[in-house]
């Protein structure tokens, strides 16, 4: 007799780190729509939960650099969406939730990588999202892992790549590939929603397109009406302008400062590619520059303002 498949009528919850970072808002605000999972959000400032309880729901006290905090957290919940912050204590952060989701019997783990194509990867920052993936799939517990390339919303975010009406960036005139946020977010609720039943096991890649710091500000200028010029810096550069006056540079951007050697001397040319999952995934293709500039007009203005005040 042909047994009846029947879905159970609890919904799974899903356990979203980085809810108030740019990439982990936008996947909230998208997972709230969605009626067939349960969603719990953290934050590591208590004074947050209050708000995220009214905006989400759910919302508990997770400190990624206080284990003792994640057992409360990962109680009932079967997936979890793993995002790090800038800082190597990513490392041990990662080693830490995925320990304790095996504990919990957590069913799935989606992390946010990075685009590594290559396994023989020695940029700190990439070959440490390389080594939490290997400790991922070695704790047993299901996992896909997502691989996009540079954040276009680096042109807005709280490094943002426009200075002084320039778009400057580290690697010469070497194109790099590029994605929206909005596109990682509509993947990550897909993968999230399905689950490990179809996406256990899986790598998939973000990166649109590919440009280098000429096209960006050719299409930032046509897109916005303002005029952007290309500032293309040598790698060496990058440290120079992101530690002045800092007394103490965190070893993940000493990571980007390599990132960005290794790309101009040819070593991770495969940055350059364009490698798009987003048509099997959700059925079109990533937003392209343009599309993305266009969305984001009013805040790529308020950089330049900003900038013209400052
Ligand atoms: N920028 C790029 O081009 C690029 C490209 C590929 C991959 N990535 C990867 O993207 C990830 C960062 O994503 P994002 O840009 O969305 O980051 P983000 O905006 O900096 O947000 C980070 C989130 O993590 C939370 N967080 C930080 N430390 C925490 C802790 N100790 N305990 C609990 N939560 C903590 C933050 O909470 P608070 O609000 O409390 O700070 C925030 O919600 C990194 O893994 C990076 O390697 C970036």
């Amino acid at each position: 007799m042909k047994k009846n498949i029947v879905s159970s009528p609890i919904k799974p919850v899903i356990l979203l780190l980085g809810a108030t970072g740019q990439l982990g808002k936008l996947i909230v605000d998208r997972l709230r729509k969605n009626d067939t999972i349960s969603l719990r959000v953290t934050s590591r400032k208590t004074e947050q939960l209050p708000g995220l309880k009214k905006q989400y729901g759910d919302a508990v006290y997770l400190d990624l650099d206080d284990p003792r905090t994640f057992g409360d957290a990962l109680k009932g919940v079967e997936r979890v969406y793993l995002l790090t912050g800038y800082t190597v204590n990513m490392l041990v952060q990662s080693k830490a939730i995925i320990d304790a989701a095996k504990k919990a019997d957590i069913k799935h783990i989606v992390h946010l990588g990075v685009f590594t194509p290559k396994f023989d990867c020695y940029d700190p920052h990439f070959a440490w999202h390389q080594m939490i993936e290997v400790y991922l799939k070695n704790s047993g517990i299901s996992y896909t892992f997502l691989h996009p390339n540079c954040f276009m919303q680096n042109l807005t975010g709280f490094y943002s790549i426009v200075k002084n009406g320039k778009v400057r960036f580290y690697t010469n005139e070497t194109k790099v590939g590029w994605i929206a946020l909005e596109d990682v977010a509509d993947a990550s609720v897909k993968i999230l929603t399905e689950g490990p039943s179809k996406h256990q096991g899986k790598d998939y890649w973000f990166s649109t397109e590919s440009l280098n710091v000429s096209e960006i500000a050719q299409i930032l200028s046509e897109v916005i009406g303002h005029k952007f010029l290309a500032d293309a810096q040598p790698p060496e550069q990058f440290i120079k302008d992101f530690g002045a006056g800092k007394p103490y540079i965190d070893p993940y951007f000493l990571g980007v400062a390599e990132c960005f050697r290794q790309i101009v001397d040819g070593r991770m040319s495969y940055i350059s590619e364009v490698r798009d999952d987003l048509p099997h995934l959700i059925g079109r293709k990533g937003m392209s520059l343009k599309e993305w500039a266009k969305v984001h007009k009013e805040e790529l203005l308020q950089v330049v303002k900003k900038e013209q005040r400052d």
